[in-house]
């Protein structure tokens, strides 16, 4: 290896996609590093940049292999560039092209179409690391301090992913939007991110937590959508960002399990019996099941929002050129064209809502959402699961689809979370049995007190069962710079 700047640039930059012998894309990804360094510095508190943090990083592709895991400075992270292995003969999984090879350069009619959707990806990861910002300062452990921050460097990396396509497939004009991507920024009045669960505030932990769970698994639809793409490197970029997505909403899953037996663990040893008596649960510094409820309903509705209408025809040309298919779209069994299919869309009309059958080409997202929806009750039931074990009467749900929306079919119309449309007033005067009130945050706020001591907790949280890479109970996730 040479002294040349350029080369132990790419040394840096853990990939396998040839950056060393791509003059071009590599003098791209050189120009915009520093803007993302500077983003990284401005977002990220001091102390934590120079904190140790126990983290794993993608150095490879192999299934068995990828990750390695050690102390890093999060500013020295090696955010590499990583594409699922090149499948042989790859075919168009989907819509008029179907069966024809899977493109390795980008198809001039679809030009703006991809674009679009890489934008709008890679605005998202962004955003997440900026809605979590203030976290760091209340985490109520080290481990779960860690689990942030490994959140925050591959939701970083997802970026840098999205990146190196916009660099090496669209030119001047994909120059431009990679520098929008940090133009833009969560909740800011004059260039917010593009969708709106990701301009909404983070502003508690078990905000994260219900936000990993349901909004990354939103991220997972969609990447699972895009890792179908006819477009090869989109489809080999995403599939590899699954492997990571999936810690994600395990932090979620096992964070909002954490937060429940807790719960359940002290309502037991207090000799509490009813999940409603939340002034006595609160006493105990835990938090109750209806307000976990409510943070719940708002979360998923928030997620809700992001698959968009019901019925559109940017999803039905998405998916007519090839370029988004269907989740899990190689073990669909028909056509995979759409012709004459349909598919069963929710409505709403003076009468209330109904189903109604439309070209499944347009349904796209409805569909999306319907899986989505299927995905997210698994851990639902899980946390169920513990809280019968418990002996607590009290079962958790996800809302109806219609409750809570602003986008799409059911958006502002006065629907209860079990689906019944109500009169404006009678909403109005519940709405604060179904989503946090300022109270619930405010006391959710009261319990986040950081704990920094290796092995302890918050009061609210119980420890998980294993570490991360299995290390011990006292472990150091992260070793906190103190000045
Ligand atoms: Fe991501
Ligand atoms: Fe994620």
């Amino acid at each position: 290896m040479s002294g040349n700047t350029e080369i132990s640039y790419d040394s840096m930059i853990p990939n396998n996609v040839g950056l060393s012998s791509d003059k071009r894309v590599l003098k791209a990804l050189e120009k915009w590093h520093p803007g993302y360094i500077k983003w990284w510095n401005d977002l990220i508190p001091k102390k934590f940049q120079e904190s140790r943090v126990y983290l794993r990083t993608a150095v490879g592709v192999d299934p068995k292999g990828w990750a390695k895991f050690d102390y890093v400075k999060m500013p020295e992270y090696r955010w590499g560039i990583l594409l699922a292995p090149q499948v042989e003969g790859r075919t168009i999984p989907c819509g008029e092209h179907v069966g024809e090879p899977a493109w390795q350069e980008v198809p001039g009619e679809y030009r703006a179409l991809l674009r679009r959707l890489v934008v709008i990806q890679g605005d998202t990861e962004p955003a997440s690391v900026e809605q979590q910002r203030f976290l760091g300062q209340t985490a109520p452990s080290l481990y779960d301090l860690r689990n942030l921050f490994q959140v925050n460097v591959e939701e970083g990396r997802h970026l840098w992913a999205m990146v190196y396509l916009l660099h090496k497939y669209f030119g001047a004009d994909g120059r431009e939007e990679a520098n929008d991507l940090l133009r833009r920024s969560s909740g800011s009045e004059e260039a917010p991110r593009m969708l709106g669960a990701f301009n909404e505030e983070t502003p508690d932990w078990l905000s994260f937590f219900m936000f990993t769970y349901f909004t990354d698994r939103d991220g997972k639809m969609q990447l699972e959508s895009l890792a179908q793409s006819g477009f090869d490197p989109l489809s080999r970029t995403c599939r590899f960002m699954l492997t990571e997505e999936a810690h994600h909403m395990f932090v979620g899953e096992t964070g909002v399990g954490r937060t429940i037996q807790k719960t359940l663990e002290v309502m037991n040893e207090a000799g509490i019996t009813d999940p409603f008596d939340i002034q006595k649960i609160r006493e105990h510094g835990v938090i109750d099941l209806p307000t976990l409820q409510k943070k719940l309903n708002l979360h998923y509705t928030l997620s809700l929002d992001l698959f968009g209408q019901e019925v559109s025809t940017n999803a039905a040309n998405a998916f007519n050129s090839g370029i988004k298919g269907r989740y899990m779209e190689h073990r669909i069994d028909d056509d995979h064209r759409l012709s004459d299919a349909t598919y069963p869309v929710s409505r709403f009309t003076g009468d209330g809502i109904q189903l109604e059958d439309v070209p499944a080409l347009t349904a796209m997202n409805m569909r999306l959402r319907d899986d989505y929806t299927k995905d997210a009750s698994g851990g639902v039931g899980r946390w169920n699961k513990m809280i019968e074990k418990a002996g607590v009467s009290f079962t958790l749900k996800l809302p109806h689809v219609g409750f809570n929306r602003e986008i799409g079919a059911f958006a502002g119309q006065p629907i209860c979370p079990e689906g019944n449309v109500l009169s404006q007033e009678s909403y109005d005067s519940q709405v604060a049995d179904w989503l946090p009130s300022t109270a619930d945050g405010d006391y959710i706020q009261s319990l986040m007190v950081p704990v920094t001591e290796a092995g302890k907790y918050a009061s609210w949280i119980a420890p998980p069962k294993v570490g991360i890479d299995n290390k011990p109970g006292d472990f150091e996730y992260v070793q906190l710079h103190m000045a």
